[in-house]
């Protein structure tokens, strides 16, 4: 004889049952699609190492989002791959006017006033060295140049047009001088500020740095990226952030780190919590589909309900012109 209150099959076995099981269910709102702005302005460049993506050149982006939009896109997040003709020291390029960021938040704000522009913003990709700040000649990071150039590049990218400005970097104190930067121009009531707070230093940005060219071409990011095993320091990140004025906080990569985003969810209960299902997942999905290991759009799915389990509302995610189709 079972026990009354041993029974759970009743509340899900009427499939309509199911979806109320769940805190949240995934919507198109949900989602934010990273794509990449090659300066190579008629090109449309497959990304080896992320299938399906594409670097796509400002002539290109009308055309290329259009149908995206038709089906339901509401956000994208801007990548400039540069040349490497234009990389210095300082990451000088980040913000030319005539260089593929600045140029898309206009192209597509022109073409779709309505789709939020997000920018990340960092240094790696305009960088020689490839690192994500300033350097000292010993080769350690300096904080403070680096910090008050990220937000000279934040601001640019809101006066252009951006909607919402991401900083990648981890230098420490970057939200608040971006938002003092947005405030000092004015632009603080209409542009938000969504922080990469809990990155970390992880093994899965390889097919995203192979897509941005913005590796670092000595040593690594284990000295601003957070340390993997580090529960405390993301949670003093998305603390710290909070104080600094960001908006949004995101948890980077997004599967791997699951405790991390119902971490940043109470610390933050107030702000929207992001999950960037990053470069490694997205193809580690591919490959183990083409194994057959499992259905992709099954596994996709999962994936997107386990992130919304953990705390997050808003995906940032290459999936996102699939999802269009399958949340249809
Ligand atoms: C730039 C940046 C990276 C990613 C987002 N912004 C790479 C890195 O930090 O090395 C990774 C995104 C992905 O892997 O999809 N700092
Ligand atoms: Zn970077």
């Amino acid at each position: 004889m079972v026990e009354i209150d041993s029974l759970l099959h009743a509340g899900y076995h009427n499939p309509a049952q199911r979806p109320w099981q769940a805190e949240r269910t995934l919507t198109k709102a949900a989602l934010m699609y990273p794509i990449f702005i090659t300066d190579e302005r008629d090109s449309v460049i497959p990304i080896p190492s992320m299938p399906g993506q594409s670097r796509i050149g400002v002539n290109r982006l009308e055309a290329f989002l259009a149908p995206l939009v038709a089906k339901g896109l509401r956000a994208v997040m801007l990548f400039g791959v540069p040349n490497d003709s234009v990389k210095d020291a300082y990451g000088t390029a980040a913000d030319d006017p005539e260089g593929p960021v600045i140029q898309a938040i206009q192209a597509i704000k022109a073409a779709f006033p309505a789709l939020l522009v997000s920018c990340d913003v960092c240094l790696c990709e305009y960088t020689s060295h490839g690192h994500c700040g300033h350097l000292f000649p010993d080769n350690t990071i300096d904080n403070a140049a680096s910090v008050r150039r990220l937000a000279e590049v934040a601001v640019n990218y809101a006066r252009a047009g951006a909607d919402n400005v991401a900083p990648s970097d981890m230098m420490d104190g970057r939200m608040r001088a971006i938002k003092q930067g947005l405030i000092d121009a004015g632009l603080s009531h209409r542009v938000s500020l969504m922080a990469y707070s809990a990155k970390f230093a992880s093994a899965l940005y390889g097919p995203f740095r192979d897509a941005a060219c913005s590796g670092a071409r000595f040593g690594d990011r284990a000295a601003y990226q957070l340390p993997p095993g580090s529960r405390g320091l993301g949670r003093r990140a998305i603390e710290r952030d909070v104080r600094e004025g960001a908006d949004i906080i995101m948890v980077k990569p997004a599967t791997f780190y699951l405790d991390v985003i119902r971490d940043a969810k109470e610390i933050a209960p107030n702000h929207p919590v992001a999950a960037y299902q990053v470069s490694g997942e997205f193809a580690m999905l591919h490959h183990a589909a083409a194994a057959g290991v499992f259905d992709l759009k099954a596994a996709v799915l999962e994936n997107m309900a386990c992130l919304q389990r953990a705390g997050c509302s808003l995906i940032i995610t290459y999936f996102t012109p699939e999802l269009l189709d399958w949340l249809d």
